[in-house]
């Protein structure tokens, strides 16, 4: 019988976690704390996001559905994607409440407190974009925040004293409405309406969170209401958080979650992928006129046929076994890593020749110091490689790659332009999985 999985940086979704367990005492809840990582707020999205998704698998894996990402840093880098990550899996994310707020204030002036990683997300500009309905919003991020309730408390005159310095702004600018984007923040509530004083709303997500996980779970069958606390830190020390801020003894479990390449494939547009780099299948005199290279360098711009010139006039075409590394233009990569696979033929090793392109590619990203990478299905189209054979080879050597390579990247994407490409790639990653870890 499944559980709700409930995750956060640290002691933040206990506000989640708090507000289910009152509405909904006997569901069964893992909480897990990935104090190792926290703060989440200060760090790239791109590497919150991979560190959510190992998260999710730990918690799938413990049998958890649905996952409350209870947490709006990790929401905002990873929600969207883990839906697509874990297609049969149900997760409730958490947004800025910028929708109630709007609509309550009566200055049409509201604050929004939350961490950077949190307003960077496309996830808060679509918010604002479809809620704020010409309400002004006034962003206030709280550098160092979540960190000090989570080391110090909420109850500490140095957290009081640097939530005044954020909470000051949004009054002046004439704020009647607080919006609480951060998890970490609920437990700071006395403090803000004492700052805040009386005439200001504060509104905090977390019951609207909790009602929405306890609606998923609907009339399946429950467990008898224990609660499994977990953190990736010191068990003793969140322990002591847990009594102070939830008021309840318990002896949470140590867990590890190593920093783990994931790899899985996504339907969509190769261009518009938020990875570091991507790869393209390119011809070996790298003139980008047809298929995926003609679409990355539409996408990119004009630079990506001027670098690739530039790199082929230094090196001459490009072999099998190598890669040319050029800039991603207008898009959000910051590499185009082209590749030459095998046009597909009779009597070459086209198999052979699919690998070393696809090894190329994975070390080229390394010397780039890229941290995630996304393929597409080289040699699949206008080359002729038939697509489960390409979707095969590619799964293989990407799993194999990345066993021999611990560490050195944290995600591999195979991107299907198509759902049946994306089958594809699925079923052979998919095999490739189960034969590396039955090897
Ligand atoms: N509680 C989290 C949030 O909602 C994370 C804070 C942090 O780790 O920076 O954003």
């Amino acid at each position: 019988m499944a559980s709700v999985g409930v995750f956060d940086s640290g002691v933040g979704g206990l506000s989640v976690l708090a507000e289910i367990r009152r509405i909904a005492a006997d569901l069964s809840v893992v909480y897990l704390a990935d104090q190792a990582w926290a703060p989440y707020g200060e760090r790239r999205l791109r590497e919150v996001r991979s560190r959510s998704v190992a998260i999710a698998r730990y918690l799938i894996d413990r049998d958890c559905d649905p996952i409350v990402v209870a947490c709006n840093s990790a929401s905002a880098a990873a929600l969207h994607h883990l839906r697509e990550v874990f297609s049969d899996k149900r997760f409730v994310g958490m947004e800025p409440a910028v929708k109630p707020a709007a609509s309550q204030s009566e200055r049409g002036v509201i604050g929004v407190l939350a961490t950077e990683a949190t307003f960077q997300g496309e996830l808060y500009a679509s918010v604002v974009g479809r809620h704020a309905n010409g309400t002004e919003v006034v962003e206030q991020a709280c550098l160092g925040l979540a960190a000090a309730v989570e080391r110090l408390g909420p109850d500490h005159p140095e957290t009081i004293e640097l939530l005044a310095t954020y909470v000051d702004p949004l009054l002046a600018a004439g704020a009647d409405t607080i919006v609480l984007g951060c998890t970490h923040y609920p437990f700071l509530m006395p403090a803000i309406r004492r700052l805040a004083g009386d005439t200001v709303s504060v509104i905090d997500p977390a019951p609207a969170v909790a009602r929405q996980a306890i609606r998923l779970v609907g009339e399946e069958p429950r467990r008898a209401g224990k609660t499994t606390f977990l953190t990736t830190g010191d068990p003793a020390a969140f322990a002591v958080q847990v009594e102070s801020l939830l008021g309840v003894a318990v002896a949470p479990e140590r867990v590890e979650i190593a920093r783990q390449c994931e790899i899985y494939v996504v339907k969509g547009d190769l261009t518009r992928q938020d990875v570091d780099a991507i790869v393209n299948a390119a011809n070996d005199g790298l003139q980008h006129g047809g298929g995926v290279a003609a679409a990355i360098s539409r996408a990119g711009g004009s630079l990506i046929q001027q670098e690739s010139d530039d790199w082929v006039r230094r090196h001459g075409r490009l072999s099998p076994g190598t890669a040319a590394t050029t800039g991603a233009g207008a898009m959000s990569a910051r590499y185009v890593i082209h590749v030459a696979g095998p046009i597909f033929r009779e009597g070459q090793d086209n198999e052979g020749l699919l690998r070393a392109a696809v090894t190329a590619a994975l070390e080229a990203a390394v010397a780039a110091d890229a941290r995630s990478i996304a393929f597409p299905a080289i040699s699949a189209g206008i080359y002729g490689y038939p697509m489960a054979e390409a979707a095969a080879v590619l799964g293989d050597e990407v799993v194999r790659w990345v066993d021999r390579h611990p560490g050195a990247l944290d995600e591999v994407r195979l991107v299907g332009f198509n759902e049946e490409a994306a089958d594809h790639l699925r079923t052979a990653l998919g095999r490739a999985r189960s034969g590396s870890s039955a090897g």
